[in-house]
């Protein structure tokens, strides 16, 4: 649903934007409508109101479809979404975005891993989604073998995609180390390496973008190198290493990944 509203917001909200790089995100989206929406669209209203109008096995087909389209979209718009991050492929010419190469612009960098990282975390907030509303008739008694079943389905896929989930977060952190170090500095809020000293993790803490620095910081000792060199000595490079005019909205990244 939120694809829907999306689609206006590239013209309304993004219009500058989508008028420098509308030649890549315009045929991404267009990609996704024609292999994904239009079977997840058509079989949606046969899984909304097919129940007890047709049988129980294309009931099941209908809402593997919907699931499959799902994660088609997740596909394209991840492809689009990533190579903001970590655009390639393209060319600038006179002021626009020309493609020039799809598979890199699809298959950019940071993509493989927001793809798995998005998808997994749809499939766990599902699996917390339909736990929490078994719980929830569990404990005003109704104890149907559907409802255990239920309640049993989404605590073995929160077994599993859990983990699975930190293992590819990882991942996905030391690939935007790799390729948008200064991003990373700015999420962390970390200014400084002249101390020599590892990397602490900031949990709270207010950066300030004029005075260089972040401002009442509570922080862990070592952890920021933990996470992000796998390391207790190895610092992560600091904000102030980069010109004052590449440095991302410390405060805004900041707290939006804290
Ligand atoms: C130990 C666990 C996790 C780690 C280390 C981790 C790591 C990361 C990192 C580093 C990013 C930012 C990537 C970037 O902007 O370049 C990110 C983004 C994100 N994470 Fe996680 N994550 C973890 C768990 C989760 C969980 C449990 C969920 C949801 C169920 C989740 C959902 C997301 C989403 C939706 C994004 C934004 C999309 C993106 O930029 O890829 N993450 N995560």
């Amino acid at each position: 649903m939120s694809g829907l509203v999306m689609a206006y917001q590239f013209g309304t909200n993004w219009s500058g934007f989508s008028e420098f790089a509308g030649s890549i995100t315009g045929p991404l989206l267009t990609y996704e409508v024609l292999t994904a929406f239009f079977l997840e669209a058509g079989f949606l209203g046969v899984m909304l109101f097919g129940w007890q109008r047709v049988g129980d096995r294309l009931h099941f087909f209908a809402t593997s479809m919907v699931a499959l389209g799902t994660v088609i979209s997740a596909f394209w718009i991840l492809a689009s979404n990533s190579w903001m991050h970590t655009p390639q492929g393209h060319e600038v010419i006179n002021g626009q975005v020309v493609p020039v190469d799809w598979f890199a612009v699809v298959f950019n960098p940071s993509f493989p891993y927001r793809l798995a990282h998005m998808v997994v975390a749809a499939f766990l907030s599902s699996a917390l989604f339909v736990g929490a509303s078994a719980a929830w008739h569990l404990l005003k008694g109704q104890r149907s073998p559907a409802v255990k079943r239920m309640f049993s389905m989404s605590m073995w896929m929160l077994l599993f995609t859990a983990p699975i989930q930190a293992f590819i977060g990882d991942l996905h952190g030391l690939n935007t180390l790799e390729y948008q170090p200064a991003k990373i500095a700015a999420m962390e809020g970390h200014w400084d390496n002249s101390n020599g000293e590892p990397t602490p993790l900031i949990l709270f803490g207010l950066p300030d973008m004029e005075a260089e620095t972040t401002h009442y910081k509570l922080e862990i000792p070592y952890l920021g190198s933990l996470i992000l060199q796998h390391s207790l000595t190895e610092q992560i490079p600091a904000l102030n290493e980069f010109p004052a005019e590449d440095r991302p909205n410390s405060p805004v990244v900041f707290w939006l990944s804290a």
